[in-house]
């Protein structure tokens, strides 16, 4: 063996993905990638506003020395603090600058507080359907992922289905809202009363048990809707999120991590997530990324752009009769499947040149995740691809 046991295991368990993303290229080869209806990817199509564009050139133009140096661990501390005061008149909790560190996206953010957080054999939940990547993440550093079921009819959290998994081990609950792959958003009311629960289920364990809101789309948000607060639901809660997709900067690695001012041990937590920043060999996120942001304020890319494409394909799946919860944020839909076996359906859509991910690589068999973060005409030209898929199963 020349890798590590636990990575090529965890590649042979993700082979039936990585084939599939295969064919969907290979089929990209063989016909041209217009003639295939790709709804596989999680990359934003929006490119960054000109506002982003205008104040990496203002910086680039600064002749100030050292900015592209490291600097503190957990960021430049202005950037903090520009941080610490938007959370601070977002959420009216008191943040102090050493609340907020900057990551290297969400990802790396999650990273940083399991690392921080996990014991060998602490167990993690995540609610299915959810975003693969946490089970890895959280075996990174040594902890356990446990899974609870949401509800069948909405993906909200069901408490019974939560309590059935926890035990004296588990440290953390990962929510993700808007969520991947279902586009469902968490309201205040869903959080609070998870938010409840929890803290009778920290009396009945005896420790914290630590709300951890994964939200690279928390401002990709429809209709109106407003997505709910971790941070104002528990006390022991932290917030990860990051600029991947609300200004389309998802190869340029920037988020941050906002600890909630009233986590037990508050300083030793702001202390550690610096540690594990650094140790994890992040050392800190991109500085000319970090230096932008105070100059960002309110902006971000058109998200009523991807409502148009919601509503577009919304209809497409309405009108082909597939049924499904219409989101509320994100760029993904969660079907139902036609067949039991997803695999097996997302193999046969392959066949209409059609792209999608089972919802098996969600940890919930039987639907699929459709994103519809891709043009408009790729919507449009699937009508038929999708209506012969129907088809095929009456
Ligand atoms: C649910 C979820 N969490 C985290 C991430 C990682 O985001 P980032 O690019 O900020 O690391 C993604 C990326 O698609 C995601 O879908």
């Amino acid at each position: 063996m020349t890798i590590a046991a636990p990575i090529a295991n965890s590649l042979q368990r993700a082979s039936w993905i990585r084939q599939m993303f295969e064919a969907g290229a290979r089929l990209k080869q063989q016909y041209g990638a217009d003639q295939v209806f790709d709804f596989s990817l999680g990359n934003p199509i929006l490119e960054p506003p000109t506002k982003v564009h205008e104040t990496l050139h203002a910086l680039l133009d600064d002749p100030a020395p050292g900015h592209h140096r490291y600097m503190p661990n957990g960021g430049f501390p202005a950037v903090r603090e520009y941080l610490a005061n938007e959370l601070r008149e977002e959420q009216g909790l008191p943040f102090e600058k050493e609340d907020m560190v900057l990551c290297v996206g969400a990802g790396g953010g999650l990273n940083v507080v399991a690392k921080a957080l996990l014991e060998p054999e602490d167990e993690v939940v995540a609610l299915a359907p959810y975003f693969v990547e946490y089970g890895f993440y959280v075996q990174n550093h040594g902890g356990v992922l446990t899974v609870a079921k949401t509800r069948q009819e909405d993906f909200l959290p069901d408490l019974d289905a939560l309590e059935a998994v926890m035990t004296q081990r588990t440290r953390a609950i990962i929510v993700n809202s808007p969520n991947n792959p279902t586009g469902v958003v968490y309201s205040q009311e869903v959080l609070d009363e998870l938010g409840t629960w929890l803290r009778t289920q920290e009396q009945h364990f005896g420790h914290p048990i630590y709300l951890i809101a994964d939200e690279p789309y928390r401002k990709l948000l429809f209709d109106e809707v407003v997505n709910g607060s971790v941070l104002k639901a528990h006390p022991h809660s932290i917030l990860i999120t990051s600029h991947s997709k609300d200004l389309g900067l998802a190869g340029e690695r920037i988020g941050y991590i906002a600890l909630h001012p009233e986590v037990p041990d508050r300083a030793l937590w702001q202390e550690a997530l610096v540690f594990t920043n650094r140790i994890l060999g992040f050392v800190n996120a991109p500085a000319l990324m970090q230096r932008a942001l105070p100059h960002l304020r309110g902006v971000q890319v058109d998200i009523g752009f991807y409502q148009q494409l919601r509503d577009q394909v919304c209809d497409l799946m309405e009108e082909v009769g597939i049924s499904c919860v219409r989101p509320q944020g994100a760029f993904y839909l969660f079907p139902q499947a036609l067949e039991e076996d997803d695999v097996a359906f997302v193999r046969r859509a392959q066949e209409e040149k059609i792209l999608l991910v089972p919802g098996s690589g969600f940890g919930w068999p039987g639907c699929f995740r459709l994103s519809y973060c891709c043009p408009s005409s790729v919507i449009e030209n699937s009508r038929g691809a999708w209506l012969r898929l129907v088809e095929s199963y009456r």
